[in-house]
């Protein structure tokens, strides 16, 4: 049987995993739970993508190496799909030496075809930090609108695309110095080459869908770029064989970690062959297929420099690339101070991941439209659909077939009674089916729904609760065709919620049923002669204020306890206070205290304490900060509004005199009345101090 090889990008090993990656991992662990199903061979991979400047730069100031770094983010990853019943065959990692392996080897067949080519170009060098820099660390005026600290590539202001060359006082974010700019010997990925292979490859309607092709048509009009397949050490990533001190840029080798992750798994099922058996499924003679999920975002390396680079190497290229959208808040794109970037895991220790993953099936559809997770809607789906329409179904079925009078035991095969009710609901099945295999969840959950609603109006109508008691061979009768209903909606419902389902086969003791099965079974699908187990109510209702807790402001979630009251009136050390400080430090120890400038909004003195004033300072934030600081005794309140400040960013918050502050003012001098506010000049708000 021809293997399915299905994907989701690859996230990257420099943060936590949020509700927008569910988005994408819950529609592609619904395919592929269908799929196995439905009986065929598919193998789910994704990894973590590891390497790149920023995933070094951030290792650096926290003062670790970039393996410990991505170390600590591939535990917690896994851990977060795992609770979201992802069900991955393997989670591997690019920095591996399947990948290195699989990265060189396509580097030298794509040379040996001619497809390598050699550039000398010239780059922006930060001299001071010794390193090359990308454009995410270059920061300078925008030529266009004239908006202070703009990153080298666009202004986040007036949204203006340019090059670093462009940008005015265009200095290094590393170390604040202004550009240097060097000549290097770059490699480059002829895509210029692969034109007319990338139409035909774009006019496959199974490979995308035609409105993301239109799209990449605009690629082709103005000509193929060669792609930039080099970055000049140091560089956390593969060194490419047989240059001085150049690595793989990370979008090179970060699709090759499919094949890495193939030729892992393929050891974890027992192949001790030499690295390259993953050839099995990726040459282009194999009876594989590859599926792509990704975000609307990595399109342009999914569908142009992939497909051509596989090409070149004599690998299959995917045979679909399944495009989606992103996933909004309320209406409105995530948003750290709105409270509204949910990470996985905070989302766990509040909520089912069953309720979630059943909202994103029923509002996912086939095409790369945003996804809004409006929180009310949210609930009302829950509520409505899952807890009320299927939940109770089973549930009343269920826990009146286990009453005292019926003891659980199912009734004869009554046709005339159920025949219809099953037949009609059977005939959905492969419905769904297509629905589940085309990415069109919401279809599927639509006519999930409605089997569901017809169900309860059989029920509704014959009212077996009323039965029970006058008669009970009725009663029996009645809710073993509902049963039977029950049954098939637990495996219509696996792919989107299986805990759920496999509650329901437990329930009902019965084996699960797969959409296999079904190809093969009619009415009744329940043997009559085994009883139900121990019923019990599928899944809680979602409560408002539970709901609520998802959306917790930034600064919220990390306020610190309040201190004891010993710890207040200092008795015992807070178990923060640091040790007396070495004569001198590693210059990674100072790069985790971040600066910043800042601009005093407002001042006001603190109750009580002679020493203190209360500030709020304009940090380049959404909101300014409360900042306590202790020159109560130097500067008079109103002497302080719009002064500029040099503001330690990344202080944990303290509280003092029973308020919240969020970092600390930097001042000179012996203290009390001879105390001097350093004033960095007239720079924006939120510019870095370094
Ligand atoms: N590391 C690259 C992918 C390399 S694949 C060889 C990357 N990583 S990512 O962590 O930024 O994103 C991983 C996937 O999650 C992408 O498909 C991206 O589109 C998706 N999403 C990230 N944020 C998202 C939303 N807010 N909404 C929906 N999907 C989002 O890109
Ligand atoms: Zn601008």
């Amino acid at each position: 049987m021809t293997k399915t090889l299905v994907t989701c990008a690859l996230p990257y090993a420099n943060g936590a995993v949020h509700l927008g990656h569910m988005v994408e991992h819950v529609q592609t662990d619904i395919f592929v739970r269908y799929l196995r199903s439905k009986g065929d061979d598919v193998v789910f991979l994704c990894a973590d993508d590891t390497h790149g400047a920023p995933i070094e730069v951030a290792a650096l100031k926290q003062g670790i190496t970039p393996e410990a770094f991505v170390a600590k983010w591939a535990v917690e990853h896994q851990r977060d799909f795992a609770d979201f019943q992802i069900s991955f065959d393997h989670y591997g990692s690019t920095n591996s030496p399947e990948n290195k392996h699989w990265a060189e080897f396509i580097y030298q067949r794509a040379k040996e075809q001619g497809s390598i080519l050699r550039k000398e170009i010239e780059q922006p060098f930060d001299p001071k930090a010794g390193r090359w820099l990308s454009d995410r660390f270059i920061r300078g005026t925008c030529p266009n609108c004239g908006a202070a600290d703009q990153y080298g590539d666009a202004c986040e202001v007036c949204n203006a695309t340019y090059t670093p060359k462009e940008l005015k006082d265009a200095r290094s974010a590393l170390s604040g110095e202004p550009l240097q700019w060097k000549k290097s010997e770059h490699l480059f990925f002829a895509l210029s080459k692969h034109g007319d292979f990338l139409k035909a490859v774009l006019a496959d309607e199974r490979f995308i869908n035609r409105g993301s092709a239109d799209q990449l048509g605009q690629f082709f009009t103005k000509g193929l770029a060669d792609w930039d397949i080099t970055r000049d050490g140091p560089y956390f990533g593969f060194q490419i064989p047989g240059e001085d001190n150049k690595f793989f840029y990370v979008w090179l080798d970060a699709p090759i970690g499919y094949i890495a992750a193939t030729e892992q798994w393929l050891a974890k099922q027992g192949d001790t062959g030499p690295l390259g058996k993953a050839a099995k499924y990726w040459d282009r003679s194999a009876d594989a297929k590859v599926i792509h999920v990704i975000g609307k975002d990595i399109v342009y390396f999914h569908c142009l420099f992939w497909p051509a680079v596989l090409n070149v190497a004599g690998l299959k290229h995917p045979e679909q690339v399944h495009i989606h959208g992103h996933l909004t808040v309320n209406g409105q794109k995530m948003s750290k101070s709105r409270g509204t970037f949910i990470n996985a895991r905070p989302y766990l220790d509040v909520l089912d991941p069953n309720y979630l993953r059943f909202f994103y099936a029923s509002v996912l559809g086939p095409t790369a439209e945003d996804v809004d997770l409006s929180l009310k809607e949210f609930r009302e789906r829950v509520n409505g659909e899952l807890v009320n329409n299927l939940g109770n179904l089973a549930n009343r079925t269920l826990s009146l077939l286990a009453k005292p009078e019926l003891a659980k035991k199912l009734a004869p095969v009554n046709a005339a009674l159920g025949k219809p009710l099953v037949d009609q609901a059977l005939s959905r099945v492969g419905e769904i089916g297509k629905a589940f295999g085309s990415f069109d969840h919401r279809a599927a959950v639509k006519a999930i729904l409605e089997i569901g609603f017809t169900a309860n109006q059989f029920l509704a109508q014959k009212e077996p609760w009323k039965l029970l008691k006058t008669d009970p061979e009725g009663a029996r009768a009645v809710l073993s065709e509902a049963a039977e209903v029950v049954y098939l909606l637990a495996c219509l419902l696996e792919p989107i919620v299986p805990e759920l389902a496999n509650k329901l086969f437990t329930q009902l003791n019965r084996p699960r049923l797969t959409f296999k099965a079904l190809t093969s079974s009619s009415y009744p699908l329940l043997g009559r002669d085994t009883p139900i187990g121990e019923p019990s109510p599928l899944i809680n209702r979602l409560e408002a204020e539970t709901v609520d807790k998802l959306i917790q402001p930034a600064p919220a979630a990390e306020a610190p306890k309040a201190p004891t009251s010993a710890e207040a009136k200092g008795k015992a050390k807070p178990a923060s206070e640091p040790a007396a400080p070495p004569s001198e430090i590693d210059y990674a120890d100072f790069a985790k205290v971040v600066l910043k400038t800042g601009r005093i909004v407002a001042a006001e003195r603190v109750p009580k304490a002679d020493k203190l004033l209360k500030l709020s300072v304009d940090v380049g934030e959404a909101a300014p900060r409360t900042i306590v600081s202790g020159i109560a005794e130097a500067y008079q309140p109103e002497q302080l509004p719009g002064r500029n400040v040099v503001v330690v960013m990344n202080l944990k918050p303290r509280a003092l005199k029973g308020i919240e502050s969020k970092g600390m003012l930097l001042t000179a001098g012996p203290g009390g009345k001879d105390l001097l506010l350093l004033d960095p000049g007239a720079v924006p708000p939120g510019s870095e101090v370094k």
